[in-house]
């Protein structure tokens, strides 16, 4: 933990900042000590590979049904998340974690709560193959996509050369999924220098949150996705689920139960908590997470302030106009649905 906020403290002094205006430049000068950043809106450099990844994004077809798209498990209609314990695949297999949210996810460490992907590209080829999500192979996905006539058309146009394949796929999604962000919270009003942007209630529950030590792990842009912690620091965590965390894939024993910090941004529409989805409210996670991580028992009154805080970084979400997929030609293999 120690370690933890020197990272943190150097990580504050080094942010950079790109001030909107004059007023703002003074109060983010002010506020520059606060261990939340300001999430920025995101700079789209190649707006076609992103509109091509936003179609494979909500394209059932990568899947072995037909039915099941990136958006199925992460409803860009309710916090980029399922809003399941964990989530349906297919065949409607049970899944075997929560799903994160992919808004912001382009600013953690790595991707999954293992951070077993070390980033989004490698990430999206991950669900198309795994056979209790999309349950496709990465061969099936490209024969698919390579037989629809406007898709070839397209991604050569943003490749610039004709040609189909899982690496090309994967870098549409990626791109797509890098303007997943979600600036404009009112948190953020706060921290580039509105004052009336927060109660008196969310700022007391916000100094809550830096005084009882939460800030030491959610901390930075996403409030979180910068390191692996363990779950049950002073007390231990007790589930059902079989999942180890960290170690998995560092196969080293002190990486047992450690996940990804998960990002607090948006976290009110992400219910339900923790990487077993066993919390089911934002209260309890606040409660379990004081217990566990900090041996603090806080009150009702307290857990409420702090939720209070934590619902202000709910940002902008992306305003998403459903793409209009290619049709399928004649050789399309087609959707398998109840195997
Ligand atoms: C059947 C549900 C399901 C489908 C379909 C699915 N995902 Fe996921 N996604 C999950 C689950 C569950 C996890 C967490 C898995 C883990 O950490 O082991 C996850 C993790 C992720 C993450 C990592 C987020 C983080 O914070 O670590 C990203 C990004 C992501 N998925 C994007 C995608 C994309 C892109 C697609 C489509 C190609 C997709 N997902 C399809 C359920 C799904
Ligand atoms: C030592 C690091 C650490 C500290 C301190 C800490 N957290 Fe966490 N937090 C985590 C980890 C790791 C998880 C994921 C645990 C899991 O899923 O099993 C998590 C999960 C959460 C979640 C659930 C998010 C989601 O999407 O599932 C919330 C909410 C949360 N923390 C809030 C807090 C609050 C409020 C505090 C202070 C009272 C706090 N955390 C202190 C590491 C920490």
């Amino acid at each position: 933990m120690k370690h933890d906020a020197a990272v943190l403290c150097a990580m504050v002094a080094a942010a950079p900042f790109v001030a909107a205006s004059v007023p703002a430049v003074a109060a983010e000068a002010a506020r520059g000590a606060e261990p939340i950043e300001v999430i920025r809106p995101a700079l789209v450099v190649y707006p076609d590979r992103v509109a091509l990844g936003k179609k494979l994004f909500f394209d059932p077809r990568l899947s072995r049904s037909g039915f099941i798209s990136c958006n199925s498990c992460h409803n860009l209609s309710t916090g980029g998340a399922d809003n399941l314990v964990t989530s349906v695949g297919h065949n409607w297999q049970r899944g075997p974690i929560n799903s994160p949210t992919v808004l912001n996810s382009s600013m953690s460490v790595a991707q999954f709560w293992d951070g077993r992907a070390a980033n989004l590209r490698e990430q999206a080829g991950g669900p198309i193959a795994n056979p209790g999500e999309m349950a496709s192979s990465h061969e099936l996905a490209v024969e698919v996509i390579a037989s629809i006539p406007g898709y070839v058309e397209e991604f050569t146009e943003v490749f610039g050369s004709p040609g189909i394949d899982i690496g090309r796929i994967t870098s549409a999604i990626a791109a797509f999924e890098e303007t997943l962000v979600t600036p404009g919270s009112r948190f953020d009003l706060w921290l580039l220098g509105d004052d009336g942007a927060l109660t008196t209630q969310e700022l007391y529950g916000y100094q809550l949150f830096k005084s009882g030590g939460c800030a030491a792990c959610h901390y930075g842009p996403a409030v979180g996705g910068t390191s692996f912690q363990k779950m049950g620091i002073v007390e231990e965590y007790h589930t059902d689920n079989p999942s180890v965390g960290r170690a998995a894939v560092t196969g080293e024993a002190i990486d047992r139960f450690k996940f990804k910090v998960p990002t607090l941004r948006n976290v009110e529409l992400t219910y339900p908590y923790f990487h077993d989805g066993a919390a089911a409210t934002l209260e309890e996670a606040v409660a379990i997470m004081g217990r566990l991580q900090l041996g603090r028992d806080y009150g009702e009154q307290e857990v409420a302030d702090i939720v209070a805080f934590l619902k202000t970084l709910t940002g902008r979400q992306p305003e998403i106009l459903l793409p209009v997929l290619p049709p399928s030609s004649n050789a399309t293999p087609r959707p398998r649905p109840f195997e």
